[in-house]
């Protein structure tokens, strides 16, 4: 079998640092040792790399991202293809995208639709949640069935009313079935029927500008509709998941269920850690770039964030790429922002950016691979297939430069979209080489990949369940 060996290099994990020789048969790691010891030195590989001052990490699990995804009128401008390839660029081995079900459709059919897109395109490894747009006896019982089948999360929309909005009774039997199955609830945790009208009365006032966007979905609306998401899972005796939250009351309302005892969990995203309201408030319509929802909030919100991936309150950090490009897409909303595809690209940023945190003290070297890699995997229940470098576990390992300097840019990124939401950024920190289930996919500034070697990856249920 073609062996690799990765030579001296930091090894990484959620759980240690350790300067050790990472042994690769295969697509699978099947040993570590300390560098320069006896066992070490005795291993042969027809390929070597040297991984001296450099840190070997577990490849990204960005457990939240559109490629393709249809919304506002457009589709978001990264294929499976292009947006996969540029994943494996930052750093990422793994996605879990969104299938959606459309309302008047099944989940099946929704299902074999995002598998017709992936299949056969990817670069690196992705599985599938399911947001459940249209909550009826025949989708709760399909919950089932794709459980069984490995896509093992829901996604259900407290936000855009008549697309993929769910009431809380609805909600409340989708907790229920998924309390019975072992599916997971994600939630977009936004009052969208209050938005609704906050919307047309801004856009009546002439209050058009994107800035507006982040005005109408207010703070409140979405620590409100957080708070009626944990009562809901308490009442239905579920787990829940809230997708990318920006709002310090947010975090708080998470926070105060998990001292109750609640299996509450949250995400956000670095869009929340790292931008504001000041750019949506960027002049000539360029805060248009920064749409998304929930939106970017003050200043102000991203310490209460910062701590509370410190502390454990949320757990992962994700991307939510939802790319459209500024030409011809989020163009669509001049002159009415409610008209603006939702959604910020990122998902070649993610790792460069939370390492870039850790250069700033804000978190350290294993809470970096631990809300980037490991929790994600056990959350969505691929650990420790993914989300660490351990024997038995799939070869998806990334050499990390983390003394390079480079400047992130649309001009050199490599996701299929116009324009960076963090354009001149500077980062300190820079993937070197990618290996995605034991081919090298990414070496000096080259890719070496190719669409079709990522595979569909049935998931267990949430490892972070008793
Ligand atoms: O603005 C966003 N987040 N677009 C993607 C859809 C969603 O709600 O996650
Ligand atoms: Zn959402
Ligand atoms: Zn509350
Ligand atoms: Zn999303």
């Amino acid at each position: 079998m073609n062996r690799t060996v990765i030579r001296g290099g930091l090894v990484v994990t959620a759980a240690e640092e350790m300067h050790a020789d990472v042994l690769i048969e295969g697509e699978k790691v099947v040993a570590l040792a300390a560098y320069g010891s006896a066992a070490a030195e005795s291993w042969t590989a027809e390929k070597v790399l040297d991984a001296r001052g450099l840190y070997v990490i577990p490849g990204g699990v960005d457990a939240h991202t559109h490629m393709e995804l249809p919304f506002g009128g457009t589709f978001a401008s990264d294929t499976f293809e292009t947006g996969t390839r540029a994943a494996a660029w930052g750093g990422t081995t793994t996605i879990v995208d969104f299938a959606v079900q459309s309302v008047g459709s099944s989940l099946r059919e929704g299902l074999d639709a995002w598998h017709e897109k992936a299949q056969g395109n990817c670069a690196i490894d992705y599985g599938f949640h399911m947001i459940l747009a249209d909550v009826t006896e025949h989708s709760l019982k399909e919950m089932d069935l794709l459980v069984a089948e490995g896509v093992t999360s829901f996604k259900l929309f407290m936000a855009y009313p008549g697309v993929f909005y769910s009431d809380d009774g609805k909600i409340l039997r989708a907790m229920q079935r998924g309390a019975g199955n072992g599916g997971l609830i994600m939630m977009h945790a936004e009052n969208g029927i209050a938005i609704d009208v906050l919307v047309e009365q801004a856009l009546a006032a002439g209050r058009t500008d994107p800035r507006h966007h982040g005005e109408v979905r207010r703070e409140i609306l979405e620590a409100e509709a957080t708070h009626r998401a944990v009562k809901l899972a308490q009442v239905a005796g579920a787990p829940l998941y809230v997708v990318h939250v920006s709002a310090a009351s947010a975090v708080d309302e998470l926070a105060a269920a998990r001292r109750q005892g609640l299996d509450v969990f949250g995400e956000t995203c670095p869009q929340y850690l790292f931008l504001s309201t000041d750019n949506l408030a960027e002049p000539g319509f360029e805060g248009a770039k920064y749409v998304c929802s929930t939106p970017l909030r003050p200043r102000e919100h991203q310490d209460a964030l910062w701590r509370a991936l410190r502390t454990g309150d949320l757990q992962v950090v994700s991307t939510d790429h939802c790319p459209f490009c500024f030409a011809g897409q989020k163009e669509l909303g001049r002159g009415d922002f409610s008209k603006i595809p939702n959604g910020l690209p990122g998902v070649e940023n993610r790792m460069d950016l939370l390492h870039q945190a850790v250069v700033e003290g804000r978190i350290s070297r294993r809470r970096w691979i631990e809300i980037a890699c490991a929790a994600p995997a056990r959350m969505f229940g691929l650990y420790p297939r993914k989300g660490t470098i351990a024997p038995g576990a799939d070869a998806d390992v990334v050499l990390y430069d983390p003394t390079v300097r480079q400047t992130l840019s649309a001009a050199t990124h490599h996701m299929n979209v116009d324009y960076s939401a963090y354009e001149g950024k500077e980062i300190t920190g820079k993937v070197r080489t990618v290996l995605s289930r034991g081919t090298v996919v990414i070496e000096a500034d080259a890719y070496l990949g190719r669409a079709g070697h990522g595979r569909f990856q049935p998931r267990a249920t949430c490892q972070y369940l008793a």
